[in-house]
């Protein structure tokens, strides 16, 4: 249960999902997999900006082979929870990915479309490989079908924020994943 903190002065945060402790191990674990599975191929991580922005980063210092990365903002919440499929690319990639092993690292896989329109984008442009990492996975509001080579954790159907994920901005620097109070939030 959580108490009241000065980073939830309304009280909207519910329960923590996700500890800080299992977050660091799966993270590490990840990066293990994607150490030996990328073994030779210099594999440039694609992190969405901006809740991917925390995740990516201790992916990228868990990951031991070299490994570039650059980041893409797209659009697609703004402030609600319901994904419209209406996506935009706020900020493209700053190099050409062309014969490239990419692999674009979401914070979170929800109905699939922003993911999809992304990879879309992304295998337009004719990188070697093109695979996903996602570190939650809400299996139940899948909309496409998106192969994600690799998940870090597959959540119920509920709004969570921290560790890079929001509520209208706010709690992406919480270091556990909390469900809110879905009531209380910006529909
Ligand atoms: P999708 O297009 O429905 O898969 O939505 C993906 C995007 O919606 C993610 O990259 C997040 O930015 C946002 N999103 C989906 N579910 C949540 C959630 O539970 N908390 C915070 N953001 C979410």
């Amino acid at each position: 249960m959580l108490t009241r903190s000065p980073a939830d002065p309304d009280g909207i945060l519910e329960g923590v999902l996700i500890s800080d402790d299992d977050l660091r191990k799966r993270v590490q674990e990840l990066g293990d997999r994607i150490s030996r599975d990328y073994e030779g191929l210099d594999p440039l991580l694609v992190a969405v900006l901006k809740g991917a922005v925390i995740f990516a980063g201790d992916l990228l210092r868990a990951i031991t082979i070299p490994c570039s990365i650059d980041f893409m903002a797209i659009s697609s919440y703004g402030s609600g929870t319901e994904s419209s499929g209406v996506v935009r690319i706020l900020k493209d990639l700053d190099a050409p990915i062309e014969g490239r092993h990419v692999l674009v690292v979401e914070d979170i896989v929800d109905s699939g479309l922003t993911l999809s329109y992304l990879l879309g984008s992304l295998a337009s442009r004719g990188p070697a490989s093109l695979e996903v990492c996602a570190l939650l996975a809400k299996p139940d509001r899948r909309e496409v079908d998106i192969a994600c080579r690799y998940v870090g954790f597959e959540i119920p159907n509920r709004f969570v924020v921290g560790y890079g994920l929001d509520a209208d901005e706010q709690f992406r620097g919480l270091r556990y994943v909390a469900t809110v109070d879905e009531s209380r939030i910006a529909l």
